[in-house]
C-alpha cells in the first residue's frame, strides 16, 4: 500500500510563476490526495523542458530506473510516443488540466491526484518493490524559467 510522505513545489523564478497552493491532504486514513495550482504569469507557455526522476531511499536516495529530459509539448502533442513518459503521465492524465497540446494559456492545475491512483499504478500497473520513493521534476518553461516538484511516496507490502 502507498502513502504519501512529503512534498515539495519550489519556483525558481516568482516573477514568471509561482505556487498558489501545493498541499497533502488526509481527508481520512484512505482518502488522500495531493493538490497544486501553478499561476503562470507569462503566458502562453509554448516550451516545457521536463527532467525527471525517481529516487529510491537506500542510505540516502539513489537514482531508481529513470532519470531522463524531455521535450514536455512534443509529448503532449502525441502521449503515445514514449511508454515510460506515458507511464508517469499517467499519474496525472485525470486530474491535472496539462491535458492538451501547447500552447498553454491557463494556470497548471492538478486536483486531488489520489493515493488510489498511486496505488494503482505502483502495484498494479507497474509493481515496483516496498520502499521509499521520490518523484522529482524540474519543469522549465519558455526556456526561462524553472520550478521544482518533488513527491516523496512509501510503499508498503
Ligand atoms: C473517507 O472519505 C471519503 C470522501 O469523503 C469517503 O467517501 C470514504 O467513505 C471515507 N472513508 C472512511 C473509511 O471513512
Ligand atoms: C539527472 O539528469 C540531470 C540532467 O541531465 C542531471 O543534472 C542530474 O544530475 C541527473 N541525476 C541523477 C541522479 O542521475
Ligand atoms: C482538460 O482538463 C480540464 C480540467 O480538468 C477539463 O475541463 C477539460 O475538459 C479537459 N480537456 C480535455 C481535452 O480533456
Amino acid at each position: 500500500l502507498a502513502e504519501f510522505t512529503n512534498i515539495v513545489c519550489t519556483s525558481m523564478n516568482k516573477n514568471h510563476a509561482d505556487f498558489d497552493y501545493c498541499l497533502l491532504k488526509a481527508v481520512n486514513r484512505t482518502y488522500k490526495y495531493v493538490s497544486l495550482k501553478l499561476s503562470i504569469y507569462e503566458k502562453p507557455i509554448t516550451n516545457i523542458k521536463v527532467n525527471f526522476a525517481v529516487y529510491k531511499r537506500a542510505n540516502g536516495y539513489k537514482p531508481f530506473l529513470y532519470n531522463v529530459t524531455l521535450d514536455g509539448c512534443k509529448f503532449l502533442k502525441k502521449p503515445k510516443s514514449n511508454n515510460v513518459i506515458q507511464y508517469f503521465y499517467g499519474f496525472i492524465k485525470d486530474v491535472s488540466n496539462l491535458n492538451h497540446s501547447c500552447p498553454l494559456n491557463e494556470d497548471i492545475i492538478i486536483e486531488k491526484l489520489s493515493l488510489d491512483i498511486v496505488n494503482h499504478r505502483m502495484t498494479v500497473i507497474l509493481p515496483v518493490p516496498a520502499g521509499d520513493y521520490l518523484f522529482q521534476a524540474y519543469w522549465t518553461f519558455n526556456n526561462k524559467w524553472t520550478v521544482l516538484f518533488k513527491l516523496s511516496v512509501q510503499l508498503k507490502n
